[in-house]
Parts: structure tokens; C-alpha cells; sequence
């Protein structure tokens, strides 16, 4: 089961966790991706088969993901993980700060995936991280419409997706998280505890990367103890 594997947004929480699991099986090709390179090669310099790329969803993405896309024969497990969260009261909203959020949560995914499609195989999962604010009738949160909505959009978008390439044998899923015990949570809500560790909701994508597209496809799943 050696599997060649990109995560973005690996520098820290979920990503960083989700790479660290990973890794554990030396038979993975693994491609961290984010924009604090030093960072990741810190965290997983002891990792052989872990192999960390600079990348932001505000740049260029053709050109970062060139040398990859270039060099793998395939790619079998895509996890689009990295994303921004702004809190900002709705009438404060800035067209910077939904560009900036829509940028980094919807069109770099969208560009993402594009890039990878070439060499994605009809064994391959792509998998999406998205919010519980982002799953349709879940309870909301004032402050966050720029980051919820974006990360609707990406929920409806795997849908799509998933008709667009039913053809082809791949699979994308969305994975609806509830509140994890990261910097972005203590960044925006310092008050809040959440109910899950970063090791734990990783354990879950781990294996939900590797396994789900068996049972799943086209699917918004919620994965939330904290939220109804
Ligand atoms: N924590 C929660 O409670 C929670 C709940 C629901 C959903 N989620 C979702 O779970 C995912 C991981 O969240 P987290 O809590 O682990 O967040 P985090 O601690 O803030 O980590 C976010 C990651 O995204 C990367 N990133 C941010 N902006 C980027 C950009 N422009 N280009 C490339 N990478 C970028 C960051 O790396 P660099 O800064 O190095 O680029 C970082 O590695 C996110 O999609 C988040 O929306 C989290």
C-alpha cells in the first residue's frame, strides 16, 4: 500500500499532525506543503519519506506544484488542508478580506486540484477539509461569514466534483471538522477549549485519506462531537 501523498498546510496543527502519522508507514511518498518551509523541514527532518515543498494558495500554484506534478507518476491521496479563518463581524468586511479568505479556502484548492488532476489515477482520494460552520444546517458562528462560506463553497464544489470525474475512478470527499485544539482555534476563540486534540482528528483523516474512497464519494461529511 505505498502511496504517494500531498498535504497542504503541514507547518502546523491538523497538516503538521496529519504528516507525522503519515509518515509512519515508510512505504508513503509524503509532499508537505506550506509557506513556512524552514518550519516543516524542522518538524520533519527525521521523516525519510517526507519531502517538504514551499507553497502558497495566494501565488502561483502551477508554477509551485510544477517540480511535483513533473516528477510523480501518480498521485494517489490529495489533502487539501490548509485554509484561513477570519473572525470580523459581517458589516466590517472588507473586499480584501474575502478575497484573501475566497483565495486561500476556495480558488487555490480549485487550483490545486487542477494541477493534480493530470496525475491522479482512478485509485486516488481527494480530500477536502472544511468546516462544521460550512455544512448546511449546522449551527452558525457570528464573526465568521468570509471563512464559513468559503468553506461551503468547497463543500458544494466536492459534490460537483465528484459527478465531473465519476468516470475517471477518482474520489473526493469533504470532511466537516468541529472545533480541534489548534492555533488557528486559539487565535480566533482564545476562551474556547475545544473537545479533540490535533493527534486525534488526525488519526481519523489519516485513515479516512487512505481508506475512504472505498465507501465514500461526493460525500460532505460531518465530523463534529462539539456542534450539532
Ligand atoms: N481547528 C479547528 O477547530 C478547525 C475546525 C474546522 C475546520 N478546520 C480546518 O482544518 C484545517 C486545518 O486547520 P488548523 O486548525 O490546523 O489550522 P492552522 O493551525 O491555522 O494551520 C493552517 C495551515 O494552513 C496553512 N496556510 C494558511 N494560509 C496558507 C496559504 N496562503 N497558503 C498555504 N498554506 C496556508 C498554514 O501554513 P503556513 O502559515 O506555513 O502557510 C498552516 O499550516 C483548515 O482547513 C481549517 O479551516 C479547523
Amino acid at each position: 500500500m505505498n502511496k504517494t501523498i500531498i498535504i497542504t498546510g503541514a507547518s502546523r496543527g491538523i497538516g503538521k499532525e496529519v504528516v507525522i502519522q503519515l509518515s509512519k508507514n515508510k512505504s508513503h511518498k509524503i509532499y508537505a506543503l506550506s509557506r513556512d518551509l524552514d518550519k516543516m523541514n524542522q518538524s520533519f527532518n527525521q521523516y525519510s519519506n517526507v519531502t517538504c515543498v514551499s507553497f502558497d494558495l495566494n501565488g502561483n500554484i502551477e508554477k509551485q506544484l510544477e517540480e511535483i506534478i513533473q516528477k510523480e507518476e501518480s498521485i494517489d491521496v490529495l489533502i487539501n488542508n490548509a485554509g484561513l479563518l477570519i473572525n470580523k463581524e459581517f458589516n466590517k468586511l472588507t473586499s480584501k478580506d474575502l478575497l484573501l479568505s475566497y483565495q486561500v479556502n476556495v480558488f487555490g484548492v480549485i487550483k490545486t486540484i487542477q494541477q493534480c488532476y493530470p496525475k491522479l489515477n482512478k485509485s486516488s482520494h481527494i480530500v477536502n477539509i472544511s468546516s462544521i460552520g460550512g455544512y448546511q444546517g449546522s449551527i452558525k458562528f457570528a464573526g465568521l461569514a468570509a471563512y464559513s462560506s468559503a468553506k461551503a463553497a468547497i463543500c458544494n464544489i466536492t459534490e460537483i466534483l465528484a459527478e465531473e470525474y465519476k468516470e475517471s475512478g477518482i474520489k473526493i470527499n469533504c470532511l466537516c471538522l468541529g472545533a480541534v485544539q489548534t492555533e488557528m482555534l486559539e487565535e480566533a476563540f482564545p476562551d474556547y477549549v475545544a473537545p479533540t486534540k490535533p493527534s486525534e482528528i488526525a488519526e481519523y483523516i489519516c485513515n479516512f485519506a487512505l481508506t475512504g474512497n472505498k465507501f465514500f464519494n461526493g460525500k460532505i461529511i460531518p465530523v463534529s462531537i462539539s456542534t450539532p
